[in-house]
């Protein structure tokens, strides 16, 4: 039997104010939990398709944030977009290398040690803040 273990828990993702954003933010924690369990079981099939939904997925998830900060004027728009726009890009990049040149290695490293640091950091700023702010502009 393979070991394999989650990157993050549910718990360990930071609240922030609107449920539907909590759902997302759970959904691509699932995504990336099971793209870490193919990484260790060495499967490059399923890892190839895991790393296209997350790839969907964060466009949708950004496009939606960034969507509802323009709808209601939020004022941090331009930072908090601005991660999202660095975020993409790495997120690009790791998965470019990986279907290019099978790059595991950087994609472990991607999705274990800074795909964690990283979302923790984004949510526990810039989204608590953005979901505050919206929830009592509705
Ligand atoms: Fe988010
Ligand atoms: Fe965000």
């Amino acid at each position: 039997m393979m070991e394999t273990y989650n990157v993050l828990e549910s718990e360990d993702i930071p609240q922030v104010a609107m449920d539907a954003m909590n759902d997302v933010h759970r959904e691509e924690l699932a995504i990336v939990n099971q793209l870490n369990t193919a990484i260790l079981a060495n499967k490059p099939a399923n890892i190839t398709l895991l790393c296209e939904d997350w790839l969907a997925h964060t466009e949708a998830h950004f496009s939606k944030e960034n969507g509802m900060m323009e709808k209601y004027n939020f004022p941090a728009y331009h930072c908090h977009h601005a991660e999202h726009v660095e975020a993409l890009q790495g997120l690009r990049d790791i998965i470019n290398a990986w279907n290019e040149d099978e790059d595991l290695e950087g994609l472990t490293v991607y999705v274990q040690i800074t795909w964690p640091k990283w979302y923790i950091d984004h949510i526990s700023t810039m989204d608590v803040v953005t979901s505050a702010f919206i929830k009592q502009s509705i």
